[in-house]
């Protein structure tokens, strides 16, 4: 087992530790770190259930391993609330985004992302930027509903 150490800013916190170096950035948050929001589904690429932020874009933390994110910043789902939940995390709860929520917070990753570079999103670009999320509950609609309702609460 080859390992490497990585100095890692996850949540605001700084982490500096050794990892096996074929460990995904998924495993690591959630066997490591304890960060089980982060949810691992396909574990290709190709359900979106992973999402995280890092350095500023939304990723598939399953295909990219700790090793590679060594000195950079990563946000998870618990990185997102304060106090109250995150305007985001509030208004899926309101427009009843959420049923199994095994897909949720990387919905809400993705979305985060999204608002953050366009503020002002229509229903079809958050559509297009959501395509890599992959929902088996809801439909879409109520999703979009709730991305909808938190561009305009921000
Ligand atoms: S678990 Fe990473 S994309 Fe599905
Ligand atoms: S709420 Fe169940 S997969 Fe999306």
């Amino acid at each position: 087992m080859k390992e490497k150490m990585i100095r890692l800013n996850v949540n605001g916190e700084i982490y500096e530790t050794r990892v096996d170096v074929a460990v995904t950035l998924a495993e690591f948050l959630r066997d490591d770190l304890g960060l089980t929001g982060t949810k691992i589904g396909c574990n290709e690429g190709e359900c979106g259930a992973c999402t995280v932020i890092y350095n500023g874009k939304p990723v598939n933390s399953c295909l990219v391993t700790a090793a590679e994110t060594d000195g950079g910043e990563v946000l998870t789902i618990e990185g997102l609330a304060g106090e109250e939940l995150h305007p985001l995390q509030q208004a899926f709860l309101d427009a009843g985004a959420v049923q199994c929520g095994f897909c949720t917070p990387g919905m809400i990753m993705s979305a985060k992302a999204i608002l953050d570079q366009n503020p002002h999103p229509t229903r079809e670009y958050i559509r297009k930027n959501m395509e890599g999320n992959i929902c088996r509950c809801t439909g879409y609609n109520r999703i979009i509903d709730s991305i909808m309702l938190a561009a305009e609460r921000l």
